[in-house]
């Protein structure tokens, strides 16, 4: 017997809870609809802005690889060596909404039963820049997409008033997400940035706004390593770099301990997990932190393009999980969404070895006597 794999997640119902992210494996009508056919339960567009955007003169992305026995990490060296990250200065969609409009209603067509959100990045300077946010999600919706993903976390943006600036300011995210709301007539989801000291004080502040859901997130802003021999940056135009995003397997753990924050904070809130997920084993840690559905893009990329090798092990993976777990009852993942997410406690609640009561830090419990240091010194 096949497990039912489908979610309904802000209302809206997959055939399975694991999404294309967006990113270059939705960029395109035929990379949606390849997406779609190899079997993904939704995508989410690259991001749609008003106009078209112009990208560095050269590469952007890279995947750095660590390896084993040389310990080396690079992008350019090694290839041999295992994924660590993928490196990326991508601006948004470099095609405009007028594009992107027919392509958006003949993807619809094409698979109804698919679930198609748009990816949407305005400013937030200006009413004019406000109102980009509201042409562009009723054109969206118009087309027939199921829901709206507001970026709010481009990590390459020298305005102030856009993707993670408007990410990491609280009064700016939750004001957007308010404009949208006020138009969308799908769920809105807002996708936030990590470059935040504390991602629970965004997602209050979307969710304040009315946001359906908190996708979290976008890649962490980073450089790429410098050459020990040309010491240049292994990617750089001219020289140049600037700070772009890492994705992939190394920023799994990081994107996890920001998720375990805030769906605790917000356990009655829906959340879509990204970060380092290429196996069902990647996306379960996420479901059991809360999560109901899961977005991919670094292991996509390196699969074809639009990853059907790694939706087909999504799917395979969770529908073994469910037969090896049979015997709890389990039938569907709301069954075992979130039971992991109250394992994460302050660290004074982790047992010590020994019986004593350990104090957080306080009362110089952890620290040597002042005349022991002094000893020892
Ligand atoms: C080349 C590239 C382009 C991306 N473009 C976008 C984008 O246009 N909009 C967006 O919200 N996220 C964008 N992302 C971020 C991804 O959707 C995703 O959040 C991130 O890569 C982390 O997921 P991963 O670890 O599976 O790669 C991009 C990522 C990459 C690598």
């Amino acid at each position: 017997m096949s497990s039912d794999l489908s979610v309904t997640f802000t209302g809206i119902k997959f055939q399975n809870p694991f999404l294309l992210s967006s990113a270059p494996p939705t960029e395109s009508e035929s990379n949606i609809m390849r997406a779609f056919e190899a079997g993904w339960g939704g995508v989410v567009t690259k991001t749609i802005g008003m106009h078209p955007v112009v990208n560095v003169a050269g590469p952007k992305t890279k995947f750095l690889r660590a390896n084993p026995e040389t310990g080396t990490l690079s992008m350019n060296k090694g290839r041999a060596g295992v994924l660590h990250s993928s490196w990326n200065w991508e601006l948004i969609s470099d095609k405009p909404l007028d594009w992107w409009i027919p392509r958006l209603g003949r993807i619809k067509k094409a698979f109804p039963d698919r679930v198609l959100i748009a990816s949407i990045m305005a400013g937030s300077g200006s009413d004019k820049e406000l109102d980009h946010w509201r042409t562009l999600a009723r054109a969206c919706q118009e087309q027939g997409a199921d829901g709206l993903e507001l970026n709010l976390s481009c990590p390459h943006m020298d305005r102030p008033d856009m993707g993670s600036n408007i990410g990491k300011d609280q009064a700016q995210c939750s004001f957007v997400t308010q404009v949208v709301k006020e138009v969308a007539k799908v769920p809105v989801w807002a996708k936030l940035t990590p470059a935040s000291a504390d991602m629970t004080v965004e997602a209050g502040a979307v969710f304040r706004g009315g946001a359906d859901a908190v996708v979290s997130s976008n890649t962490f802003p980073s450089l790429p390593p410098i050459d020990a021999e040309t010491l240049e940056f292994e990617m750089n135009v001219d020289g140049l770099v600037s700070s772009g995003g890492l994705g992939g397997p190394a920023i799994l753990p990081l994107s996890l301990a920001n998720m375990a924050k805030m769906t605790q904070a917000f356990p009655d809130r829906a959340f879509s997990g990204i970060g380092g997920i290429n196996d069902f084993g990647h996306a379960l840690n996420y479901f059991l932190l809360g999560c109901g559905t899961v977005q991919v893009c670094t292991a996509a990329m390196l699969d074809h393009a639009v990853g059907p090798n790694v939706i087909k092990r999504l799917i395979q993976g969770m529908q073994q999980f469910l037969e090896r777990n049979a015997s709890r009852g389990w039938t569907k993942l709301e069954d075992f969404r979130g039971i992991r997410r109250d394992r994460v406690v302050p660290h004074s609640k982790i047992r010590r070895p020994e019986d004593s009561d350990y104090a957080g830090g306080y009362d110089a419990e952890g620290y040597a006597e002042p005349e022991l240091a002094e000893k020892t010194k």
